[in-house]
C-alpha cells in the first residue's frame, strides 16, 4: 500500500512499450529512480515526493489534461492525436520516429493524392484526417489499436498510417514508405491545474 500525497507531484508515464525504458532513464537523470520492476501503478520515487503513475498512452494526455497527473511523458504523436487540454513544457530528444504513410511494395499507389477513396488503415485517424484534409484528399479511414502493417497483407487496407522508428516492421511486412507525415519524440506535457510544489525538478535549465 503506497500513500500518495496531494500536493506531490505525479508524473503519467508509458505502462508498457517503447517509451517505458527511455523515459525510466530520463526520470534518473533528474535523480527520479522507480523500481522499473514494480507492479504498483503508482510507484513512488525512493527518494523524493514524486510518484509515477503507469497508464496507457493514449490516456496519458487527458489524466494530464484534467490535472489528475501533473506532467506526463508521451510521444507527440499522442498529444497531438488526443484531445486535451494538457500542454506541452518541452521536447525531450529521445524516442524519435516518424509517423508515415505506407504502402505494398508492389501498389501502384505512386502519389497520397491517389488515396483518393481508398481505406487506410491507422492507430491516428485525427492526424491523418487533417493531414489528407490538408491535401483535399478523402479517403476511408479504418481505425485499428495496433498492428496497422497487417492490414495491406490482410486485404483490409490500400496503405497504413503508422509510426515508422527502424523501419523494421515496414520491411517485414512488405511496406514501403509513400510519404512522411509528421516527426515525433518524446515530449513533456504538463496540467493546466496549477499547483505549487516544494521541487521540481522539471523546470531546471539544464536539461
Ligand atoms: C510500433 C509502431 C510500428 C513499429 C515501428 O508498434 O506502431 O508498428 O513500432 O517500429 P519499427 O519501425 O522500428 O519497426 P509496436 O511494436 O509498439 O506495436 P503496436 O503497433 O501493436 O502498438
Ligand atoms: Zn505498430
Amino acid at each position: 500500500m503506497i500513500n500518495v500525497r496531494t500536493k506531490d507531484i505525479k508524473v503519467a508515464v508509458q505502462k508498457k512499450g517503447r517509451l517505458r525504458q527511455a523515459t525510466m532513464q530520463y526520470l534518473a537523470s533528474k535523480g527520479l529512480e522507480f523500481d522499473p520492476e514494480s507492479p504498483l501503478l503508482i510507484t513512488n520515487c525512493n527518494k523524493t515526493d514524486i510518484s509515477a503513475v503507469s497508464l496507457r498512452d493514449d490516456d496519458i494526455p487527458q489524466y494530464v489534461g484534467a490535472g489528475v497527473a501533473d506532467f506526463g511523458i508521451v510521444g507527440e504523436n499522442v498529444f497531438y492525436e488526443v484531445p486535451s487540454s494538457s500542454r506541452i513544457v518541452k521536447k525531450l530528444g529521445f524516442a524519435k520516429c516518424f509517423l508515415a504513410l505506407a504502402i505494398k511494395n508492389d501498389s501502384e499507389i505512386d502519389d497520397v493524392r491517389a488515396l483518393e477513396g481508398k481505406r487506410i488503415v491507422t492507430s491516428y485517424p485525427n492526424l491523418l484526417t487533417s493531414y489528407l484534409n490538408k491535401l483535399g484528399v478523402s479517403a476511408k479511414i479504418i481505425y485499428v489499436r495496433g498492428s496497422a502493417e497487417a492490414a495491406p497483407a490482410l486485404g483490409l487496407a490500400d496503405a497504413i498510417c503508422d509510426l515508422v522508428q527502424t523501419g523494421k516492421t515496414l520491411e517485414e511486412n512488405n511496406l514501403k514508405i509513400l510519404t512522411k507525415v509528421m516527426d515525433s519524440e518524446a515530449v513533456l506535457i504538463e496540467s493546466p491545474v496549477l499547483k505549487s510544489f516544494e521541487r521540481n525538478p522539471f523546470y531546471d535549465e539544464n536539461n
